[in-house]
């Protein structure tokens, strides 16, 4: 099935008489997590379709099969949602900063090709006052000088592998960030899970210092075991129970993204982060945000990782 075709069948999943046939087949299909095995081709490939109900079920049975792990990371991340993994020396972070801000066009939206015909000139997005995030194409990410080093380093695989509970995995998504202070918040600033898959996650790497009053993402730690309800924004007041990923320029850590998390709407200074994602089975979100035009850089990307 060609990828747009897929993209288009993401977008029209909401739609009368399918959207009745897709949750009538999740509604078995969550019944059958309890006896088939959550890695089960069945729900890999349905997963994608998911309207989050599966996706809550799949991740509960992985979490409780790492339940008895012995790996204090994974054991943090099953348990609060995220862990800070270390932080990389200021000479490298500032080589990769500069790199960063040295590209001339960028795009004027948190996923790259989000609104069509977006480019923007990198100073143009600081001056423009309605602007929130800029991001830059997975090449250019990709292409950022001794990222592959760092993620090599700091083990990114490895803790995929293992907080995946399979060999089989690769990274689909690249993402840096540029954001700034605005009074035109994103929606990303609201509490929300991330519908990438239904085994996946995310290694953030700050390239510019954070804190709880300056850009840090919060996350409300263990909520990536709750069962899906996508009004959970609306009810959601304990905001002294999130946790937030702070800490020093070139600070990185690992967050489930099923967890839910926003974006820090408090942002005194311009904001880089590199959000690389990692799956074990299709993720939607290659498909809709057209990650899949960079496949030949994803797949040299993921073999120098190996
Ligand atoms: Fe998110």
């Amino acid at each position: 099935m060609s990828n747009y075709v897929l993209k288009w069948l993401f977008i029209i999943r909401n739609k009368l008489i399918i959207k009745n046939i897709l949750d009538l087949i999740e509604y078995i299909l969550v019944h059958l997590v309890g006896v088939i095995s959550y890695k089960s081709k069945i729900f890999g490939f349905f997963q994608v379709f998911s309207n989050g109900k599966l996706i809550s079920k799949l991740r509960l049975k992985k979490s409780r099969a790492l339940n008895n792990s012995r790996d204090e990371i994974i054991n943090a991340i099953n348990q609060k949602s995220f862990k800070y993994l270390g932080k990389i020396d200021d000479e490298k972070v500032e080589k990769s900063k500069n790199y960063f801000l040295n590209v001339e066009k960028i795009f004027d939206s948190h996923i790259p090709r989000a609104k069509k015909n977006n480019h923007i000139n990198l100073k143009d997005f600081l001056k423009k006052k309605e602007s929130n995030y800029a991001s830059y194409d997975i090449a250019t990410s990709i292409n950022c000088p001794e990222l592959d080093e760092i993620c090599k380093k700091f083990k990114f695989r490895e803790i995929a592998q293992k907080y995946l509970n399979t060999q089989n995995v690769y990274v689909y998504s690249i993402n840096t960030m540029l954001s700034k202070k605005t009074d035109n918040q994103h929606g990303v600033t609201k509490l929300h899970r991330d519908f990438d898959s239904s085994n996946s996650i995310v290694f953030f790497i700050y390239w510019t210092p954070v804190s709880k009053n300056d850009g840090a993402t919060s996350v409300l730690p263990g909520s990536h075991l709750l069962s899906h309800n996508k009004n959970f924004h609306k009810n959601f007041s304990d905001f002294q129970k999130l946790d937030y990923l702070e800490g020093p320029k070139g600070s990185i850590f690992a967050l489930d993204t099923w967890a839910y998390h926003r974006g820090n709407p408090e942002i005194l200074r311009n904001r880089l982060v590199t959000w690389i994602r990692y799956t074990a089975v299709p993720a939607k979100t290659y498909y809709l945000d057209e990650n899949f035009l960079f496949k030949k850089d994803l797949n040299r990307f993921n073999e120098s990782l190996i």
